[in-house]
Formats: structure tokens, sequence, C-alpha cells
């Protein structure tokens, strides 16, 4: 507990974190083919709340996204999620806390083709042995309106249908927070609102935790807020977010040379 004149305000915030970075560098290779991939990066996901991540490309989103989740190793620094350092935990520690409390969604879905779309949704928990709670799986799959699908292969699934059943998996065990890789990237513009939709209302009606990668400035209004990295360094953030105010924001950039 802080014992500041801000005190319990600073531990109340302390606690609403859902994942921090704190001087988080990650650096790959050596030598004259290094690069700085993240800078020196110090960024904060606040529970029940929607960030959209922009930037040019290679700016380091996706490896932001990476050491946050436990996914990749990081150079130096701090990366946490909830109150766990990641940079302490062993192999398995860190495989069990990613399986526990990280959703995370590739652009590739990633869903496995033998299995139906419910067994795809229940596969992390089937993995971890865990029973899924049915109340909150019946609510997650009427939520993203695939009832009518759970019997189908994702072969037999439009994009869409088959990205709001990666959105399902990584929702249904609950977890702490969703990390989600230009999850809309490649789907036709009503299914990725159908998508950005559902992952609002997640945040909104069931407290998720989200932090989104996205080059588009209309998925990046869903959110609450909106931090930008370039050269991986976080360079500016926007919150309550419109389309047209993203979209300023990045014109701004590209006035730097900075283009994506
Ligand atoms: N495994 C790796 N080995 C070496 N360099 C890498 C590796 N992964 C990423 N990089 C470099 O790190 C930088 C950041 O890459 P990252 O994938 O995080 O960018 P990004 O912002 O997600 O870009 P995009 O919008 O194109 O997906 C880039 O310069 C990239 O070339
Ligand atoms: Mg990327």
């Amino acid at each position: 507990m802080t014992t500041t004149p801000f005190g319990v305000e600073t531990a109340a915030r302390a606690t609403a974190a859902a994942a921090r970075a704190t001087d988080l560098s990650k650096v790959y290779g050596e030598g004259e083919t290094q690069v700085i991939a993240l800078n020196s990066v110090s960024v904060e996901f606040r529970q029940a709340e929607f960030t959209a991540i922009m930037g040019p490309s290679g700016s380091g989103k996706s490896t932001l996204m990476h050491c946050m989740a436990g996914l990749d190793v990081i150079s130096s620094g701090s990366a946490r999620i909830g109150e766990v350092e990641l940079t302490t935990l062993k192999d398995k520690k860190l495989t069990q806390l990613r399986r526990d409390k990280i959703g995370f969604i590739f652009q590739a879905f990633n869903l496995l083709p033998t299995l139906n779309a419910l067994e795809n949704i229940t596969l992390p928990m089937d993995i971890a042995g865990r029973k899924a709670d049915q109340a909150w799986l019946d609510q997650v799959v009427a939520t993203v309106g695939l009832a009518g699908r759970l019997k189908h292969r994702p072969n037999q699934l439009s994009g869409g249908q088959q990205q709001r059943v990666a959105v399902a998996r990584a929702l249904a065990g609950q977890p702490e927070i969703i990390f989600a890789d230009e999850p809309t990237g490649n789907l036709d513009s009503r299914s990725g609102a159908e998508v950005l939709g559902f992952l609002r209302n997640s945040v909104r009606e069931l407290g998720q935790t989200i932090v989104m990668v996205t080059h588009d400035p209309v998925a990046a209004s869903y959110s609450d807020r909106v931090v930008f990295l370039a050269d991986g360094q976080i360079v500016d953030e926007l919150r309550n977010p419109t389309a047209d105010s993203v979209l300023d924001r990045m014109k701004r950039f590209d006035a730097k040379g900075r283009t994506s």
C-alpha cells in the first residue's frame, strides 16, 4: 500500500492494471544485424479497458504484444500480468500463466481443422483439464452469434465466423487479459464490425480487458484508448478515439516522415 496523500487512489489504480510494461526493451540479433524492436517502453493496460495499439509497420506492435503475453523473452525491463513478473517465471509456470490468464487472438485464427467450432472454443480448457463454466460458455457463444454453427468445422465456416470462433476461444476461459493482433485484418468490413462490436461489448458488459493491434482508424474507434508506437517507442496516446481523430493523429506522424 502506498502512503502518499494519494495513497488510496494510487493503490486502487495499481491493482486495476491487468498488464504492465516498465522500461521494456527487446533487441533482436547482435552486431550489425541488431534490431531494437522495443526501446524502453512503459505502458499499462487497465482492467476492463479496450486499448488499441497503432503505428507504422515494423514499429514494434506485435513484439510488444508477444513480450507482454509471455510468448517472447524480453531483453531488459519488466513485463507483468497482474502482479506477476513474467521474467521471474520458469518455462512451466509461464506456460501455465499463459494458459490460465491470457487469451491470444492471432491474425490467422489458428483453429484446428479437425475439431468443430465448439471443440475449438473449449480446447485451451480441455488441455488444462478445466471444465468450462456452462452458463458463461452459453453467453459467449450467444454473444458471438455462433449457436447454430457449433458442430461445424473451420472449413465449413466463413472467415468472419472463424474469427468469431477464435474470439470466443480467447474469451471462454475468462482470461485476465486478451491480446489480439490485427483480429479484423483480413475480414470484410461487415464481419470486421461484428467482431469489433463483440470485443467492445465484452469489455463494456463483461469487464474483459483487451489490447488490440490495428492499422484501421475505424477499428481503433471501437477502443477506449489508442496507444501509438513508432520506432519501438510509445509516442502518443488518445482517449475516447473517433475514426477522424485517429486519422488526424496518423497524418501528423506521416508528416514527420513516418509512414505505415
Ligand atoms: N524474430 C525477429 N528477428 C529479428 N528481427 C525481428 C524479429 N521479429 C521482429 N523483428 C524486427 O523488429 C521490428 C518490430 O517488428 P514487429 O513485428 O513488432 O512490427 P509491427 O509493428 O508488428 O509491424 P507490422 O505492422 O508490419 O505487423 C521490425 O523491425 C522487425 O523487423
Ligand atoms: Mg505486427
